[in-house]
């Protein structure tokens, strides 16, 4: 693959073309804040939290769906940056109540957030408890839809999917039914510990003391890529 010449926060790389700013970042211990990333899914830049800086465009681009060109000057840890971060990280969690085991938390201490400036919804979301081992809180869930794609990209299931848009999405099983009457759902696990709040859970455990496995996933996708 050819090499092409990017400086990112003011070291000069070669990269390989192709690749995304966030795989070039992560290879090069340059720390993006993620969210709806997961190594070994493929990327939607849901969550708008990886943005960086490219000179010459005038948006704030998601470093997980973008990929670099030759001579691109990219910045990742700028003020304005930053200020994006901490905005996108209140209001998740003007969406979901952090349960101490959650991604989201960790997020919040990392972009210095102190308290949530905008309004908390708390929508009044079912939770689903039809299915005989795990729940599916709606009112934790901040449809980073890592469970959609573990559960299709992975699993080959295709349970999950995406209701609405915006304000109104919802994650939903099948046909819009309970997950419980699913007829996909393998009951593998992968979208409980692909989800990074605490919005899918099993049964069997106290949520407080639940303990996920997110790089399960990414060792299980290299392992089947092995065996090709
Ligand atoms: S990690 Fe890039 S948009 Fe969510």
């Amino acid at each position: 693959m050819a090499k092409i010449p990017i400086n990112i926060d003011g070291t000069a790389l070669e990269v390989e073309q192709g690749q995304t700013i966030l795989e070039i970042c992560q290879a090069n211990g340059i720390e993006i804040l993620t969210m709806c990333h997961m190594k070994g899914l493929g990327d939607v830049g849901a969550c708008r939290l990886c943005l960086v800086e490219i000179e010459g465009i005038n948006k704030l681009l998601p470093a997980c769906t973008t990929k670099v060109a030759a001579n691109q000057v990219i910045k990742t840890k700028t003020e304005k940056i930053k200020k994006y971060q901490k905005i996108t990280t209140e209001l998740l969690f003007a969406v979901c109540v952090s349960n101490g085991k959650c991604e989201l938390q960790d997020l919040g201490y990392k972009v210095g957030m102190t308290h949530v400036r905008f309004p908390y919804l708390f929508p009044q979301c079912e939770v689903d408890t039809s299915h005989p081992w795990y729940v599916m809180d709606h009112n934790r869930c901040i449809t980073c839809t890592r469970c959609v794609r573990v559960c299709s990209q992975v699993e080959g299931s295709y349970n999950w999917g995406v209701k609405n848009r915006g304000v109104s999405s919802r994650i939903i099983s099948d046909f819009n039914t309970p997950w419980g009457e699913s007829t996909t759902c393998t009951a593998c696990s992968k979208c409980v510990h692909s989800c990074p709040t605490g919005a899918i859970w099993p049964k069997a455990i106290v949520q407080g003391q639940l303990t996920k496995s997110p790089q399960m996933i990414a060792d299980l996708v290299e392992r089947r890529k092995m065996n090709l």
